[in-house]
């Protein structure tokens, strides 16, 4: 059942944590317990958010912490925590550093909140929200991962560029994994209700969904240090009022698959039905043969990092639940 006020903790007070945490707290959406293994880092931006709640007037509360009791009770938990891609790193190169890291937070989580949603942010996404869902031994419908939305949104912002337009006039989907394989779904993706491939050539299409696949990396090479944090601090509370609204709206979510799209034993970036019970549906759409070839390239590329972390026995197969309960 939906609760009545939202208590949510993110994991990870760094860039995008602590940004979800500001976001959280200042919408007045949830009372909020920000985590990190640093605990004064936690506990600093904690009351610094404090100091301005009365200008920002919000009424919620807002923790630091280190201490996993704290979170008991939590609807939400996302994690944050971990490493973000430095110059020149693939998202696949964080594999190993992040997984240490998102299995132990998935391990306390179970302990700790063993009925919240979990959504994780922490990259390489795919992989890692896979790590926690067998970690956690959770619902496959309580663990989601971000990366869709942000994908979504950065290819909707490129048409727009491109075509001069509202971005709000721009509809999208972007599936497949978080990382240079996304799949933007072209033939799902429209400008004014009208199919994008009739607004723009072929070619200029392809620019964009490069562009946008090499977002992620032209930001990190911007910052010189870390990696994007407002957009996907946005997305992540984008897939939190999804939950919180309650009314089984379609977004992107990283999500176990069981048959859909062919694929079983993934965690793989498609569209999802979600409400206050997590991802209730995964909604099958009828892709072209180019987009079905595009996304199970994509598929391959998770599978390996799953090889991977089993060849490390980072993960322990557990039997995922079924149902939405
Ligand atoms: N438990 C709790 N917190 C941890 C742990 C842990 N085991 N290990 C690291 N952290 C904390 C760090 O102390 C740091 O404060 O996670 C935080 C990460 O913050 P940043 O380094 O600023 O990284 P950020 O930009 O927030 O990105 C975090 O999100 O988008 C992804 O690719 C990104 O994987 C990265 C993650």
């Amino acid at each position: 059942m939906k609760p009545f006020s939202y208590k949510i903790s993110v994991i990870g007070a760094g860039a995008v944590g602590a940004t979800l945490a500001q976001r959280l707290f200042e919408y007045g959406l949830a009372d909020v317990v920000l985590v990190d293994i640093l605990k004064d880092l936690a506990r600093g931006k904690a009351l610094d958010l404090m100091d301005a709640a009365s200008i920002t007037r919000t009424e919620k509360s807002i923790i630091g912490t280190d201490d996993y009791e704290d979170i008991s009770g939590s609807d939400i938990v996302v994690i944050t925590a971990g490493f973000p891609r430095k110059p020149g790193m693939s998202r696949e190169d964080l594999i190993s550093k992040n997984a240490l890291i998102v299995k132990d937070v998935a391990a306390k989580i179970s302990q700790s909140a063993p009925k919240a949603i979990v959504i994780v942010v922490t990259n390489p996404l795919d992989v890692m929200t896979y790590l926690a869902l067998k970690t956690t031994g959770f619902d496959k419908t309580k663990v989601m991962g971000m990366a869709g939305v942000l994908d979504g949104s950065r290819f909707i912002t490129l048409i727009a560029e491109e075509l001069k337009i509202r971005r709000s006039l721009v509809k999208t989907f972007v599936m497949g994994s978080h990382g240079d394989t996304m799949v933007p779904v072209i033939s799902k993706t429209t400008v004014e209700g009208k199919p994008l491939s009739s607004v723009l050539s072929a070619e200029k299409i392809e620019g964009i969904v490069r562009r946008t696949c090499d977002r992620g990396a032209e930001i990190v090479s911007l910052l010189g240090t870390g990696s994007a944090y407002y957009s996907p601090s946005a997305s992540a509370l984008r897939m939190i009022r999804a939950i919180m609204d309650d009314c089984g709206e379609i977004v992107t979510a990283s999500a176990y698959l069981e048959g859909e799209y062919g694929l079983s034993d993934i965690c793989m970036g498609v569209p999802c039905r979600l409400d206050s019970r997590g991802v209730v549906e995964v909604v099958e759409f009828e892709l072209s043969e180019q987009e079905k070839a595009a996304f199970s390239k994509s598929a391959k590329v998770v599978e390996g990092s799953i090889e991977l972390l089993r060849a490390r026995h980072l993960i322990h197969q557990q039997t995922v639940k079924d149902g939405a309960g």
